[in-house]
């Protein structure tokens, strides 16, 4: 069994005593849950990843990066490599989140150089895809989804898929209050694990988990989390929120 997992995206949205405040509030209040009946995971900013992981460093709750760059080390003003976010104890890191898509331009050659960076140097990559309004109006989703998965997991053997979490992220949804129906979730997460077990194999695409994300509220979270193929969610907005992060950890269960 997919075990659920629970993520947090703070994206550019704490500030230092914000994130170590946010991130104690989530350890405490996840004690009895995190690491046990689910995976718990937040992503702060890159500046504060020090101060939230000994904040969370008692409790059961990982920490990701939002984003790593592919080039071990040298000349690249602004970047940071695998090693160093590992070296500060850092277990998964964001690839390919659409905010780095569509407003930084990164395209699916250089998320796969950075989802390869992040294997090769010991970290949990999660891979974010997903079809931006005009592309499903389009009815373009499937086909945009497979480029993102196809491309991004271009060269990944299967002894490494395991390392890979999936997030199926519509862009529509994302920050817009706009949910995407469990329905329409369900069956694009159910189209995600279809290609997985042609890319791979039925166990590998059974074992992988695909994460939800875009508009995910306390609300919303259990009926989501009750479709078939859909294993965790990856939370933005309500993430900010102690509470409303905890009850989605609770829902998720
Ligand atoms: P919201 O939950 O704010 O829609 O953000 C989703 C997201 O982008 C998480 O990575």
């Amino acid at each position: 069994m997919r075990k659920p997992f629970a993520t947090g995206n703070w994206k550019m949205n704490t500030d230092s005593s914000s994130s170590v405040a946010l991130a104690k509030g989530v350890a405490d209040g996840s004690t009895e849950l995190a690491g046990r009946a689910v995976d718990v995971a937040i992503c702060p900013p890159f500046v504060y990843l020090q101060s939230v992981i000994r904040a969370v460093s008692s409790s059961n709750i990982a920490v990701g990066a939002q984003d790593v760059y592919f080039e071990e080390k040298g000349a690249f003003t602004g970047e940071i490599s695998t090693s160093m976010l590992k070296g500060i104890g850092c277990t998964y890191v964001l690839c390919g989140h659409s905010e780095r898509r569509h407003v930084l331009g990164e395209g699916d050659e250089l998320v796969n150089k950075k989802l390869t960076a992040a294997i090769g140097g010991g970290l949990l990559p999660i891979l974010c895809v997903g079809e931006l309004q005009s592309e499903r109006e389009a009815r373009q989703t499937e086909q945009v989804v497979k480029r993102h998965i196809e491309e991004g997991l271009a060269g990944i053997g299967e002894e490494k898929l395991s390392a890979v979490t999936i997030a199926y992220e519509p862009v529509w949804a994302i920050g817009t209050g706009l949910t995407a129906t469990p329905d329409q979730a369900q069956e694009v997460h159910a189209f995600i694990r279809k290609l997985l077990a042609e890319l791979y194999d039925d166990e590998a695409a059974q074992a992988t988990r695909i994460l939800y994300g875009g508009s995910v509220k306390p609300g919303n979270t259990a009926e989501l989390m009750s479709q078939g193929d859909i294993d965790g969610v990856l939370v933005g907005g309500a993430s900010l929120k102690v509470e409303d992060f905890l009850a989605i950890i609770q829902a998720a269960v």
